[in-house]
């Protein structure tokens, strides 16, 4: 009697690389595509390298993806010298039914929010663990200028949650745009477009990571089973 080995469960990492490959399908030949920034993102940037003679080229939401793009031979433009961008392609820290999400784990955000208000569709990837019903759960990245932290951490405060400065090498991080990053827990994010609007006007905040106005408007998961297209639109 023959026994048959059991399929092993692909890891994070493959899941992220296949829809890193699946997202290839929604890039628009003969124009820039909007590269957003993350381990994801990067497995997507490896696979976007088989179509760089067809495409013209792509507007980067970080240093870091500027950098990997450039190594692999792809053109990058600065975000100004771009109108329009047919499609956006980043990953997520939660994605909810909806297409609402929370991004900024990468310390992104600003830009990733920059590029994604200028393109036409947002395409997300991500791997089936970012599929959540309520955005929170994860703690909500929120770029500031450093002379307010203390005082958007208070109002955070105000509304149950739990701030506190992110950290690299025993200080805090810079941005690439030199600002710093508040990360929230003990949130729960009912109303996306209501909480983006509010947080928004509070004086010193950049960015929040909530990406309701700008969200997803299709997202590619990856599931064990295979890449499963949520569609919002
Ligand atoms: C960076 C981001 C990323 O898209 C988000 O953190 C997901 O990253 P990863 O693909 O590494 O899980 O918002 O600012």
């Amino acid at each position: 009697m023959t026994s048959t080995a059991p399929v092993p469960s692909p890891t994070q990492d493959e899941l992220k690389a296949q829809v890193g490959r699946a997202a290839l399908d929604y890039v628009v030949k003969g124009e820039i595509v909007g590269v957003g920034t993350g381990s994801t993102v990067n497995k997507f940037i490896d696979a976007l390298a088989s179509l760089k003679g067809e495409i013209r080229g792509a507007v980067s939401s970080s240093v870091a993806s500027t950098e990997r793009l450039r190594a692999l031979g792809i053109p990058v433009f600065d975000c100004n010298e771009v109108e329009e961008l047919a499609v956006y392609i980043d990953g997520a820290d939660e994605i909810d039914g909806r297409g609402y999400m929370i991004k900024g784990g990468g310390a992104a955000l600003t830009r990733e929010k920059i590029v994604a208000a200028q393109s036409r569709r947002f395409v997300c990837i991500a791997d089936a663990s970012k599929l959540v019903n309520t955005l929170g759960a994860f703690p909500l990245p929120v770029e500031v200028i450093p002379m307010a932290a203390r005082r958007v951490m208070r109002q955070f405060a105000r509304l149950g949650g739990l701030a506190q400065v992110r950290e690299k090498d025993g200080v805090p991080l810079v941005t690439d745009n030199g600002q710093h990053i508040i990360d929230v827990t003990g949130l729960r994010i009912t109303d996306p477009l209501g909480f983006e609007n509010e947080v928004n006007q509070w004086p010193g905040v950049v960015t929040v990571g909530v990406f309701a106005r700008q969200r997803a408007n299709v997202c590619l998961l990856g599931t064990a089973s295979g890449v499963r297209t949520l569609q919002f639109d």
